[in-house]
């Protein structure tokens, strides 16, 4: 599938689914860190001996939390702070290092968290800051940290600053959001043939539908939001902006969390010229004319400078923390780009490509494998099959029959390829999406505005499936979503008893990438790079070598290899794991895979 210009949430939204302080922020920032003795992060020293230099996330695991859907620890319907406290030692038990939480803040919960009324505390529904910092505390007990949302291109229109925007042109916050006066000139026409007096400055439309535009009447000027109108766009040319976001993040940082991620990056800033777009033939899900969001969705320069900044904030704490990028991109070189030319931009800028190519094709897996794993900045890759945002990968790849066999698959290029992976809640499961069947039952707003051709994301947000009980084991009351059909048979407490599961070969998996020295440290290099049907490769560090393949079809295929090329001399493969009942070892030349299957296997020094 080729990726449109609005990639990551956007794309995936449409083809799936879909200066100075400001006192006041400053004050309010000093006042919620008191609520606690600010808990800096120590540094924690578990390095490897050859590798003592490496951040701690080059060789973590990240896993993605909804915090809504995750487990319901006052049964509500609805998950919360505790619930993600509760559930640690299962994640510990899974072996992930670092979980990045969605928004949790209050919100009026318009996008479910993504329009943040204050970015300084937990929303009531999920707790309070209280609960956080035992969250924080707790996990790092385990091990694992803690990764936050920074949702810096709007804020909510219930948050106070926008409130003062919108209160008068000349309020000190006026200059926060993006206002400006009616389009001038000759007016277009609107349905009735009459000229609209309030016609919008331009003709950019919403990601979430309709004119990206909204009218204020109290002040007679319109503002401008890429998504809802209750999400109005900051206005990122005001160096006030960038100074209180930056306030924001340190306030978290100070309350011991290892980093962000960073929400719609690619759409802080928008050309001056506020040119219109170009209208394409077609209409989209809601009814607006197609259009190609060249001026108000592309990667400005201004960008790189912000992310430098931010980074230079994050630089000041120890524990190296960390940025995850929601960076969607349309060609390989924007997204190396995000790294920026001296790695000093975003750490982790997520690749979606995986999300992306839908068809188990090694070829296409190779290519993108290849063409983020050699970016000469010496950026680390960052892959990603399922989100929030996206149909969950177990349907998208799965081919309705063999669907678990095909997770695993996935899992095992996830897990091994040479990066810092992330993971969404539940795929270690082999959770299902659940669409709505009817429009009535639509939570997501974009689902009720694009009905039936867009159904919004709720059917990936759908609780965690903890056990076979009522509501998965997520809640005694009715969740906010059904859970998923598949609730009975891919739940934790059953998968745990069963070595054959998903979550046991993700177990598995988790720990073999930790103590192989070859997953951990080594080098990508690619093999039988003709191969159409199954994609090999080594991971290689010295004399420590480590060789994946994985069938993608569904015929079983023959892998024949000359390994030594890389200069690896072994005969005999050491099998580590496999996602069949492969013997202790094999043949390093010539081996059969059944379809669907995944072999990883021991092919260093010691290996025989
Ligand atoms: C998030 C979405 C959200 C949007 C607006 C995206 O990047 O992943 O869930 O609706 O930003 O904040």
């Amino acid at each position: 599938m080729k990726l449109s210009a609005k990639a990551g949430i956007l794309s995936l939204l449409s083809v799936f689914i879909y200066g100075t302080a400001d006192s006041a922020v400053a004050k309010d920032v000093e006042k919620k860190a008191a609520t606690k003795p600010v808990a800096k992060q120590s540094v924690e020293k578990k390095t490897n001996a050859k590798n003592s230099t490496d951040p701690w996330w080059k060789h973590a695991v990240i896993y993605e939390i909804y915090p809504r859907s995750f487990a319901d620890a006052d049964n509500n319907g609805m998950g919360d702070i505790k619930g993600i406290t509760q559930k640690l030692d299962y994640l510990k038990d899974l072996g992930v290092d670092a979980l990045w939480i969605t928004p949790c803040f209050p919100s009026p919960q318009v996008d479910f968290g993504y329009d943040i009324s204050d970015y300084c505390d937990i929303a009531p529904e999920y707790g309070t800051l209280a609960d956080f910092d035992e969250l924080v505390a707790e996990a790092k007990k385990r091990n694992i940290r803690i990764i936050m949302d920074l949702v810096m291109n709007h804020s909510s229109d219930k948050h106070k600053w926008f409130e003062e925007s919108r209160s008068s042109r000349t309020n000190p916050k006026r200059n926060w959001f993006v206002w400006r006066d009616p389009k001038s000139g000759p007016l277009p026409k609107n349905s009735s043939g009459a000229e609209d007096p309030k016609s919008p400055p331009n003709n950019w439309q919403a990601l979430f539908g309709h004119s990206a535009w909204q009218w204020d009447p109290k002040t007679n000027q319109y503002y401008y939001h890429f998504f809802y109108p209750e999400q109005p766009d900051l206005n990122w040319r005001n160096g006030q902006v960038k100074k209180a976001m930056n306030d924001v993040a340190r306030f978290w940082l100070d309350r011991g969390v290892a980093g962000f991620r960073l929400d719609a990056i690619n759409t802080l800033y928008e050309v001056p010229s506020l040119k219109d777009n170009p209208v394409k033939p077609g209409k989209n899900a809601y009814g607006d004319p197609n259009m190609d969001d060249k001026y108000n969705y592309l990667l400005l320069p201004e960008i790189k400078g912000t992310m430098r900044d931010l980074r230079k904030v994050l630089n000041n704490y120890q524990d190296n923390p960390v940025l995850l990028g929601e960076t969607t991109a349309e060609r390989i070189e924007q997204l190396i780009a995000a790294y920026g030319k001296n790695n000093d931009e975003i750490q982790l800028p997520m690749d979606f490509r995986f999300a992306y190519i839908n068809k188990l094709s090694a070829s296409e897996f190779r290519n993108k494998i290849a063409e983020i794993d050699e970016n000469e900045v010496g950026g680390q890759p960052t892959y990603v099959f399922s989100n929030h945002d996206i149909v969950r990968h177990y349907n998208r790849y799965g081919d309705g029959k063999n669907n678990d066999q095909i997770a695993k698959l996935t899992a095992a290029i996830l897990l091994t390829t040479r990066g810092t992976p992330v993971m969404y809640y539940g795929e270690e499961l082999g959770m299902e999406n659940r669409d709505p069947e009817r429009k009535e039952d639509v939570k997501d707003p974009i689902g009720i505005l694009g009905w039936p051709e867009q159904k919004g994301r709720d059917g990936c947000r759908t609780p965690m499936q903890w056990n076979a009980a009522k509501n998965a084991g997520f809640s005694t009351a009715n969740p906010w979503l059904p859970v998923a059909h598949n609730y009975k048979t891919h739940n934790v407490e059953l998968e745990d008893k069963d070595p054959a599961s998903i979550l046991s070969f993700y177990k598995q998996l988790l720990s073999v990438r930790k103590k192989n020295t070859a997953l951990k440290y080594g080098k990508y290099v690619a093999l039988n790079e003709d191969d159409e049907h199954v994609l090999s490769y080594l991971r290689k560090r010295g004399g420590a070598a480590a060789l994946v393949a994985c069938n993608m079809t569904d015929q079983p295929r023959k892998v024949t290899l000359d390994l030594s090329k890389s200069g690896i001399t072994v005969s005999e493969a050491k099998v580590l794991m496999a996602s069949y009942s492969a013997p202790d070892s094999i043949s390093a030349s010539s081996f059969t895979l059944p379809p669907y299957a995944v072999l990883i296997a021991d092919v260093g020094k010691s290996a025989n």
